[in-house]
Formats: C-alpha cells, sequence, structure tokens
C-alpha cells in the first residue's frame, strides 16, 4: 500500500503556507510527505535533529515549495521567522519518550515547554489562522477509567506528561486571551515509517520488528498483559488536516483524542507481528518502566464529530504496512 494516496481534505491548499515544527521526526516528516504530495503551496519544518534526522527529509529537499530551517525553537527569533507569511502551524516539536523525561527533566522541560510556548507566542503575533500542536494520551496520567474521554483528569505520572499538560493549559489560556485559534492532539502511541527502532528511546512497536528481523528476542517490560490504542501515523497525519480544516465553529481551543478506539496487549501485538514474520523466537521478560500506565484506550467520537476525523487504518493492517516498509528499507533504517 501506498501511504497518502487520498486526501483528507477537499479545500486547494496550493495557496496555502504551512509550518511543521519536529517535521525532520517521525510524526512531523509523514505530515510533511501528505501535505507535499497533496500540492501545499508551500511547506517549511523547524527541526534541530536533536531528535530527528536529515534522511527523514532528505527527499522532500529538492521539492520547490519545500523549506527546511535548521535551528532550536528555544530561539524566539528563529521562531518569529519561521512563523511570517505562515497560515498553518503544525506544532510536532518536542522531546518525546517518557523514559527520557525521567531522565532529562530539565531538556525535557526546555523544549517542550518553553520552545511550545515560544512557538505559540510567534503564532499568534504572526497572525496565523490555527495552531494545531501534538499532546499526548500521558495526559490521563493515572485516571483508571477507560475508554478515556478528554473530560477525564488523572494525575500525571511523569515529566513527560506534565509537559504536555502545560502545552494544554497555554493553548487554552491563549485561545481565551489572544484569540488564536488552537487544536490540541492527544495521540495515542503512534506506529508507522520513518519512526526509529536505533533511538536510545525508541518505541516498541520499531523495537519488536527490528528484532524480529535481526532474529533476536525483543524485550517486553512487565509481562505483556499492559494494553495500548496503536494508532498508524496515516491516521494521525489524517486527525492534523482534519484540525486544519475543520469547519465546525465549536472545533476550537479543545483537546482531541487521536487514536483508533481499539485496544491490543503487548503480548497479542508480538504475537501478531511473529505471525506476520514466520517467526517463532520468544520475547524476554524484563522489569516494569516506571511512569508507564497500564491500559490505554481512547473515546475518538469528539474528534470524529468535531473534527471529521475517521481512522482509516485499524492496527493490524498498519503492523502489516509497517513491516513491510522496514523489510524494505533496510538501508534507510541503518543510516545516520
Ligand atoms: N510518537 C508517538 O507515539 C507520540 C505519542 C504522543 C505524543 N507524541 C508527540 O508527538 C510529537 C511528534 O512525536 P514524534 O514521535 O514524531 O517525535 P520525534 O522525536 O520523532 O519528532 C520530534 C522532532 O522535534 C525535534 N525537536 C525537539 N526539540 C526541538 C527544539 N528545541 N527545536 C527544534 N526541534 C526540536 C526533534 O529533532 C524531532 O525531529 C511530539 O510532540 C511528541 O511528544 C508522539
Amino acid at each position: 500500500m501506498t501511504m497518502f494516496e487520498k486526501a483528507f481534505h477537499s479545500e486547494d491548499i496550493s495557496d496555502k503556507k504551512f509550518l511543521v515544527t519536529g517535521g525532520a521526526g517521525f510524526v512531523g516528516s509523514n505530515l510533511v510527505e501528505y501535505l507535499l504530495k497533496h500540492g501545499a503551496g508551500e511547506v517549511r519544518v523547524l527541526d534541530n535533529l536533536s531528535n530527528g534526522y536529515h534522511k527523514n527529509i532528505q527527499d522532500f529537499l529538492t521539492h520547490p515549495n519545500f523549506r527546511f530551517t535548521q535551528a532550536d525553537m528555544l530561539d524566539e527569533e528563529v521562531c518569529r521567522q519561521v512563523c511570517q507569511g505562515v497560515h498553518i502551524v503544525f506544532h510536532q516539536a518536542a522531546l518525546g519518550s517518557v523514559p527520557r523525561s525521567i531522565r532529562l527533566p530539565l531538556a525535557t522541560n526546555a523544549a517542550n515547554i518553553t520552545g511550545f510556548l515560544n512557538m505559540l507566542v510567534a503564532a499568534k503575533d504572526a497572525g496565523v489562522e490555527r495552531f494545531v500542536y501534538a499532546s499526548s494520551s500521558s495526559v490521563y496520567g493515572d485516571s483508571p477509567i477507560l475508554p478515556k474521554v478528554e473530560t477525564h483528569k488523572g494525575n500525571p505520572l511523569s515529566p513527560y506528561a506534565v509537559t504536555k499538560q502545560v502545552n494544554e493549559l497555554y493553548a487554552k489560556v491563549f485561545g481565551d486571551i489572544y484569540g488564536i485559534k488552537t487544536i490540541g492532539l492527544r495521540y495515542f502511541n503512534i506506529f508507522g515509517p520513518r519512526q526509529n527502532p536505533k533511538n536510545p528511546y525508541a518505541a516498541v512497536i520499531p523495537l519488536f520488528i527490528y528484532a524480529i528481523l535481526d532474529g533476536k528476542a525483543p524485550s517486553i517490560h512487565g509481562d505483556g498483559s499492559q494494553t495500548r490504542d496503536f494508532t498508524f501515523v496515516e491516521n494521525a497525519v489524517q486527525a492534523n488536516i482534519c484540525a486544519a480544516f475543520t469547519k465546525h465553529p465549536e472545533a476550537f481551543n479543545k483537546v482531541y483524542n487521536v487514536a483508533v478506539g481499539d485496544r491490543i496487549s503487548l503480548l497479542d501485538l508480538y504475537a501478531h507481528l511473529a505471525n506476520i514474520a514466520g517467526s517463532d523466537i520468544q520475547p524476554a521478560f524484563i522489569a516494569p518502566r516506571p511512569g508507564d500506565i497500564h491500559d490505554s484506550l481512547a473515546d475518538i467520537s469528539q474528534a470524529q464529530q468535531l473534527l471529521g476525523y475517521q481512522p482509516q487504518v485499524n492496527v493490524r493492517d498498519g503492523l502489516k504496512i509497517l513491516f513491510d516498509w522496514y523489510k524494505q528499507n533496510r538501508s534507510f533504517i541503518e543510516a545516520e
């Protein structure tokens, strides 16, 4: 399957300028690919490559409508420059990963809170039409209620979750005070092409696939009974596009779950991948990770009603697409 064949918007975007912060990262580079494929007037990326990769944007560099600024969003002036003349900001840049935030709370705070605020101020001052930003299911913290509805509140379990809660607070206040139109997207475990299994804070699906392809046993934290609403990246891109173009008057200054509305345990997920690969390697079980929640499942009805979001790819189909992608792109994955 080729990704992004289908448009998730009906407008002509050939006169629109988009800024994707973190566009050399995993989700951001998929969003850039969609925008360029569907005729965006200009797509700018701001990324300092602290956790992103030049190879993720390599194919876009020769596109006449693509502009890359390698810089840090902790630099206010840079944020102002990249926002000039932009219609829609998709703010993806952040330091992700719960374990990294536990190891590096200051760096996480700087990128995720100060960096976020710099971008929000720059976007407001530039008069952008919309500021769509990546939040996270981690904001639900220790709330045990399933499925997660946007109104549920929980105590954060990690510095990372704190930063995403603060993002949502700032976005709401900026919407109320300055009138900027914000939309926050609470991603639930996104997976897909360009997610790097070799990153020290790699996510579980790329680690599983990479281990299987290498003939090694992957590690599972805990007993593998924990569940997640794993979401193929094409669905996350769709949610961003829906947020950028929704005409629903009630859509703004809100946060939305971005998921499929289904969950799978890590054991079942691994069994499914092993079956795709024809592998009989058994996983190794190691200590549970601090800061992790046991179960996660989203109610996606608010995104369906106000954004028109309708996930197209379920977890099993997404795993098959990704497994084939990894097999065909070993040299891309190995490249620095
Ligand atoms: N991938 C997921 O499952 C998931 C789940 C929930 C939320 N999110 C959020 O979605 C967003 C995208 O996640 P991702 O998985 O693509 O992560 P990623 O690390 O692949 O992409 C983030 C990008 O931001 C860049 N960046 C970080 N700090 C920066 C700074 N100070 N200045 C400029 N660029 C900077 C990095 O270099 C990287 O390319 C992040 O905000 C993340 O917190 C992701």
